[in-house]
């Protein structure tokens, strides 16, 4: 049976001082919490530091982003190698942000995924339509593009090594959450792309749901049977919304 897992995205945000404070007031919050996993991915200069304040804890650590390669002339990039070094358990590929801003596509997104497995990471794969695509009916085929780019390279078995989180992109710090029902639809289908070719590791992938989650719709979207907890960004940097979130898919998971 899988756990639930909530995993917080601090994005571009946060600061040596901001980031203590957070931990700090997240740690007491979380200790003790079952049938959850509990994740913050920071940005890199940050990790050293959150490897220091969470060592230890019931709460891990990842990446953002990863670099597709394993070392050399890649000014600017850091490699799955070098998140270990600092403890990171995850890191985000994919997340809509890098993809619309950043030209992540999605054949780079696949090799990072590689690169994060080959490293003993345990990639966060983001996929999700836009709101243009969702209006016009595309939204499966949208997410099914971007799944079948990463099971292309790594196979299924590479898919069941890590975690999927769908994230609507029109659903991303606007407020606008996709309701349980939309978020159940998109889960049921991307775990039934999986079912199709491997019964497997369609039960042993998580499918979290990004987009707009807070302490007052978590519960709801938890209780979602295909919704395995909840990749989480504005609330993530409130040790108060991230903790009831988890406490949320603790619940659910009972
Ligand atoms: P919000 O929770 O701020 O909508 O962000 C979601 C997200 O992009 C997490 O990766």
């Amino acid at each position: 049976m899988r756990g639930k897992l909530v995993a917080g995205n601090w994005k571009m945000n946060g600061g040596l001082a901001s980031n203590r404070a957070l931990l700090d007031a997240l740690l007491p919050a979380v200790a003790g919490l079952d049938g959850v996993g509990c994740v913050v991915c920071a940005p890199y200069p940050y990790l050293a530091q959150v490897q220091g304040l969470l060592q230890g804890s019931n709460l891990a650590w990842g990446a953002q982003d990863v670099c597709q390669f394993d070392n050399g002339a890649y000014t600017g990039e850091v490699s799955a190698a070098m998140l270990i070094d600092f403890g990171c358990r995850y890191a985000i590929v994919g997340h809509s942000e890098r993809r619309a801003l950043f030209g992540d596509t999605d054949d780079v997104v696949a090799a990072k995924y590689q690169a994060a497995c080959r490293a003993g990471l345990t990639p966060i794969l983001c996929l999700g339509e836009t709101l243009v695509e969702r209006e016009s009916g595309v939204t499966e085929a949208v997410v099914a593009r971007q799944l079948d780019a990463v099971v292309k390279v790594v196979g299924m078995t590479g898919l069941a090594k890590g975690v999927v989180a769908y994230e609507p992109v029109w659903a991303i710090g606007t407020g606008r959450t996709a309701t349980p029902e939309q978020a159940q639809a998109v889960h049921a289908f991307v775990r039934g792309c999986v079912a199709a070719s491997d019964r497997v590791a369609a039960g042993q992938v998580p499918i979290l749901y990004g987009g707009s989650v807070k302490a007052a719709n978590a519960e709801q979207l938890f209780a979602m049977p295909d919704v395995d907890g909840g990749l989480i960004g504005g609330a993530a940097l409130n040790a108060v919304e991230f903790s009831a979130i988890c406490r949320s898919a603790a619940e659910a998971a009972r």
